[in-house]
This record gives C-alpha cells, structure tokens and sequence, in this order.
C-alpha cells in the first residue's frame, strides 16, 4: 500500500528490520495501557523479548508504524479472520494523541484488508477506542462482553 503522510506524521507498512520501533510501541503500549488489551505485556517482555520473534511478527504483517520524523508514535496491526479481516495492536502514543494518528493507522488497515468485513476486539467501556472506531464507520455487535470483556466491532463494506 502507498504510505500515508499527514503533516509531519507519516504511516508505513513495516519490514522486519522495523522490528526495534515495533518492539518498543508494543512494550509501551502494554505497559502505559494495559486495561486497553487482551493480551499481557508478560508475552513479550523478558524471555519472550527476542529479536527473532519480533522480526517474525513483522514478517507475518502486516504491521503498520505511525512516525513522527522518525520518531515511532503509534502502531496497528491486521490479519485474517476466517473470510473476514481483523484489526489488532492498535495503540497511539499519549504525546500524539488527539492530532488524527489513530484514524490514519485505521485508514491504513483497511486500505489493506480486501474483506468484506474488517473486525476489532474493544475493551467494553473504552471510550476513546470505540468513539475513533465509530467515527470511521465500525459498528458495535449486539450483546455483552466476551469471557475477557471484549465487545466486537465491525466495518461492513
Ligand atoms: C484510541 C486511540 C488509538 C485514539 O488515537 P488518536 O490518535 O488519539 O485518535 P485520533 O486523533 O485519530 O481521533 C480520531 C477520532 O476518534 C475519536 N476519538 C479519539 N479520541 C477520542 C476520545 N478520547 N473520546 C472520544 N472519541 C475519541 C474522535 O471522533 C476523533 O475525531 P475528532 O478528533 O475529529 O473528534 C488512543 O487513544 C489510544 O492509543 N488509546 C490507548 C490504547 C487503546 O485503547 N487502543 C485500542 C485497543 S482496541
């Protein structure tokens, strides 16, 4: 996909040798936010923080890097989801919050998915993540949270 630039932040697809940007959002995503995520920061910290594993993360993509100049601020993932696609990892850092990062992260996650349906996991009650994923069209599922309080939005195209 053609990366996408929005003043000074830009967006791209990232290689494995992105791995040490990559790396460093995740862990900080894990740790400054999380309530934001299923998964724990404990799955890739310690003996689970070795470039191998992140360079295969990377190589499984796709993976898009949020930078400022270029300094890494914010990070989304896709992959698939059966027929569907599924959006994942998304995470902006708090010093760039609020100036459009998320939505062009997203912007650039569907701009690689083909499905018909692109769908997320959202904690239930995160309101900034599900106000950014409504305002590009997602769609909350019916019914409650799932076994680790997770609502289920949807991009239907
Ligand atoms: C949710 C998150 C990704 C938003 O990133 P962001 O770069 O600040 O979002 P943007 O600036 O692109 O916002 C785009 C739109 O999303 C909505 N939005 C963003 N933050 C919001 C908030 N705090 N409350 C309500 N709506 C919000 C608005 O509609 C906004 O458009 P506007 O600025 O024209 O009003 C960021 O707050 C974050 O990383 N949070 C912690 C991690 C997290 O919750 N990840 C999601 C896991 S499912």
């Amino acid at each position: 996909m053609p990366n996408v630039h929005t003043g000074a932040v830009s967006v791209v697809e990232a290689t494995p040798d992105d791995w040490a940007q990559w790396r460093l959002l995740r862990q900080r995503s894990l740790t400054e936010d999380p309530e934001a995520f299923a998964s724990s920061v404990t799955m890739w910290t310690g003996d689970h923080d070795v470039e191998a594993r992140w360079r295969q993360r990377l190589a499984d993509g796709p993976c898009f890097l949020a930078r400022a100049g270029a300094t890494p601020v914010g990070m989304a993932g896709g992959r698939r989801d059966g027929a569907d696609a599924e959006l994942i990892s998304m995470w902006v850092a708090p010093e760039a919050r609020g100036r459009g990062v998320g939505r062009l992260l997203i912007e650039a996650v569907v701009g690689w998915s083909d499905a018909s349906v692109l769908s997320l996991r959202v904690i239930d009650g995160n309101s900034a993540a599900i106000g950014l994923y409504t305002s590009l069209g997602f769609a909350l599922d019916e019914g409650c949270a799932d076994a680790e309080g997770c609502r289920r939005m949807r991009l239907r195209r």
